[in-house]
């Protein structure tokens, strides 16, 4: 017990103080901090900001070879600040008594974890649940998962992932909310919310990271880790404002990011994290760095050693070096050398302690270690029927044809490699979401519709040595053997579901395609089906956007399911029979072809543009139109939806005013639905060329069959705003155009002047 006197004693006095003077709770944190800070020594404080990734076995018998030796004796030595992927209340509990016994001064470590999408109740894939457009829902979401892990020992995230991203072949998309920014950044404050509720010391809440700052959506070609090239209005007003609003909202902590931005590696960005970060949004919370980004430094060509590496990183502003070994190796030479000042060492220090001291850790290192209570929240019965409500909110109906769906056959083949796929509905990012855990497309189906026939046939495998995340996804590209047998069910049934796809690790993290197609022989498959029996429907599992020219052509029914987590097939299901009404939106564009990308909704116009089709010289491919095969916000319903004329309060709007935006829209059907009713803007004439439209709200209700409801939207300055040409924040006078629609495209229109 050598760190607990010194320590807790100093905890006791602060916490006695506390008593005595309620009111005064800001500068006694930071006394305790400063206290703290005070008795450490320059180990000790680059201690802090030092993470490793540890398993159970530090304290085991594993625990004393190679580098599991040097961790083990960091641990030991108050030289590891925070530990990533230590999992569960036990190991936890076990590795925290030996830092808080062991380590002179006894502060106890913060242990994180990617809990992306769920911790063992897994819910949608960001990319699929942004589909929904239901804010309230992905806090709840984001709560669950924080409650799981917080259960389990975990209490620090990094979600969520605020890249905007516009390149689907970029593996990462499925991380994220999409191409939008104004979306993207309501779901990331919602995401945020959820994480972290309104008290980060309650052992139901965890901390959460706004990642990867900045930029690193916008890798060249969609590669992953490429590098980044952007102009300066793109990084403001299209990448920044989720990460400044995360900053607002409060997010705990930010991390950096594997790419530079035109030469400078975002890990090393003065710019970013020190002048923007730091200074002008005042942010007071911990950077961390993305796995060894620090090291990166190195092979990226702008550090020669890790030394330099370690001191451009900390005088930049990264906090805390992930997994990168930079900092504990180096700092204390470059401090002593002169090289850096000691004070941003504990600059950093001091946010480390204070995530600390807001996750309660600093009154109680144990809180979140308690197996009863990891036994009780996981799994729970009631985070199940949330993914559930997740899973079904966020399916997309992309066609339906002949009003195929909902289902009325009693005959249906159910065809495809992902049909009985217990796996890749879980998705990337599994945190412990267990392998094969979900439920099927099958199971879901059987168990809705015991009355139906239903016949299954594998028709293709999908891959070799998939679901194992070491390694890459080998798509089985040969073996048609089981066409046959598919096509046989197909004929003898009224109905065919094919449910295609990408198996869960064809999309994350280094799974970036050059071909964004059903990969393998889905598409060969589906042709030959298609052959015997036309009345397809075409439920897709995927983790990107895809390329369907052939089938959005040719199938009279597609649903997009995303990787739904683990209740997909019973969401599924309940979408397919109408059980739910679909109500999903994209939330990124799908192209017609790779070629096309990068297409998005919120394209500038160009001095050329695009609006006469049969001309030459305008910008477009001579081989396929530029709109695209599904565009931004768009998805169906079992409802009909009319929208009535745009109507403005008034057609001229002063600085400091608002105009009101109001719209009917009618269900014109006999079922109730929900429509998510969204409205855009486009500035006419800016000091900078402006977006042909841009998301600047929206509002998902249920408006019951034959009623017809009224939508109002207020605009404010707020909205009309942008960084421009000389880089100000601020609007500019002239016209506006205002759209209100079902999708980026089928829109209702309106102008006013700002004056
Ligand atoms: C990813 C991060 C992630 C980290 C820790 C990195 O490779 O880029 O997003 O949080 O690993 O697992």
């Amino acid at each position: 017990m050598k760190g607990n006197s010194v320590i807790y004693s100093l905890f006791l006095s602060t916490s006695l103080f506390l008593t005595n003077c309620e009111k005064t709770n800001e500068p006694v944190k930071n006394n305790k901090i400063e206290n703290l800070l005070s008795q450490m020594t320059l180990d000790e404080k680059i201690g802090q900001l030092n993470q490793y990734s540890i398993g159970a076995e530090l304290t085991g018998p594993g625990a004393k070879e190679g580098i599991n030796k040097i961790k083990y004796d960091h641990l030991k030595n108050g030289k590891v600040g925070s530990v990533l992927n230590l999992l569960g209340a036990k190991n936890g509990r076990e590795t925290q008594k030996f830092v808080v016994e062991e380590s002179r001064l006894g502060i106890p470590l913060i242990t994180s974890y990617d809990v992306i999408h769920g911790y063992k109740t897994m819910f949608p894939i960001p990319l699929g649940e942004s589909a929904s457009w239901d804010l309230e829902l992905m806090e709840n979401t984001a709560a669950v998962a924080a409650k799981e892990a917080a259960a389990a020992g975990v209490m620090w995230t990094f979600a969520p992932m605020l890249d905007i991203s516009r390149d689907p072949r970029w593996g990462r998309v499925m991380e994220g909310a999409g191409e939008d920014t104004y979306l993207g950044t309501e779901i990331g404050k919602a995401r945020i919310r959820g994480f972290q509720g309104n008290d980060l010391s309650d052992v139901a809440t965890i901390a959460a990271c706004a990642k990867h700052f900045a930029g690193y959506g916008f890798s060249e070609g969609g590669r992953d880790y490429n590098n980044v090239y952007l102009g300066k209005h793109q990084l403001l007003n299209t990448i920044l404002p989720p990460f400044k609003a995360a900053a607002e909202t409060g997010v705990a902590t930010f991390m950096n990011a594997f790419n530079d931005i035109d030469g400078v590696p975002s890990t090393a960005n003065e710019y970013l994290l020190k002048d923007l970060l730091k200074e002008e949004w005042a942010y007071d919370g911990a950077v961390v760095s993305d796995w060894g980004s620090i090291a990166e430094l190195v092979p990226h060509g702008v550090a020669k050693d890790s030394a330099e590496a370690a001191q451009m990183a900390i005088t930049a502003g990264s906090d805390i070096d992930m997994e990168g070994y930079t900092y504990i190796r180096n700092l204390k030479q470059l401090v002593e050398s002169g090289a850096i000042n000691e004070s941003l060492i504990d600059d950093a220090v001091r946010r480390v302690l204070k995530l600390k001291e807001d996750l309660g850790l600093l009154d109680d290192p144990y809180k979140y270690f308690d197996e009863d209570r990891e036994k009780e929240v996981l799994l729970n019965p009631t985070h199940l029927a949330l993914s559930r409500e997740a899973g079904r909110k966020s399916i997309v109906l992309l066609k339906n044809e002949g009003d195929l769906l909902p289902l009325k056959a009693k005959n249906i083949a159910v065809i495809g490699p992902l049909a009985k796929d217990k796996d890749s509905p879980i998705g990337n990012w599994r945190a412990q979401g267990e392998k094969g855990s979900a439920i099927s497309l099958y199971e879901g189906l059987t168990e809705a519709l015991p009355d139906v026939n239903f016949s299954y046939a594998q028709g293709c495998k999908l891959s070799i040595g998939a679901n194992d995340f070491a390694h890459e996804v080998e798509i089985e590209n040969s073996d048609r053997s089981g066409f046959k047998e598919a096509v046989e069910v197909a004929k003898k049934s009224e109905l065919v579901i094919m449910n295609l796809g990408e198996p869960a690790y064809m999309s994350g993290e280094a799974r970036s395609r050059s071909e964004i197609g059903l990969p393998g022989l889905q598409l060969e498959l589906l042709k030959e089906v298609y052959k015997v029996n036309k009345n397809i429907v075409l439920v897709l599992m995927n983790g990107r956007p895809l390329t369907l020219q052939w089938e959005a052509e040719n199938i009279p029914a597609i649903l997009e399911a995303w990787h739904l987590g683990s209740m997909a097939g019973h969401a599924i299901a309940d979408v397919l029979t109408g059980k739910y009404n679909p109500s999903g939106k994209l939330p990124m564009t799908f192209p017609r072809s790779v070629g096309q990308i990068p297409t998005y909704y919120n394209h500038k116009m160009t001095g050329r543009p695009s609006t006469e089709p049969g001309m030459v010289f305008y910008s477009h491919n001579m081989d396929i139109e530029n709109s695209p095969q599904y565009p931004f916000g768009f998805g169906l319903s079992y409802s009909t939806f009319e929208y009535s004329p745009v109507s403005l309060s008034k057609n001229e709007m002063n600085m400091g005013e608002e105009i009101t935006v109001s719209i009917h829209v009618k269900n014109t059907s006999n079922v109730d639905g929900e429509e998510v009713v969204q409205l855009y803007i486009r500035d006419v004439v800016g000091s900078i060329t402006r977006p042909v439209k841009e998301l600047k709200g929206f509002k998902k209700l249920m408006i019951k069959a034959g009623e017809s409801v009224q939508i109002d939207f207020e605009i404010g300055e707020e909205d009309l705003a942008f960084y421009r040409k000389d880089f100000t924040f601020g609007t500019e006078p002239g016209d506006f155009e205002v759209f209100v629609g079902t999708n980026s495209t089928d829109v209702q229109t309106a102008t006013f002047k700002l004056n």
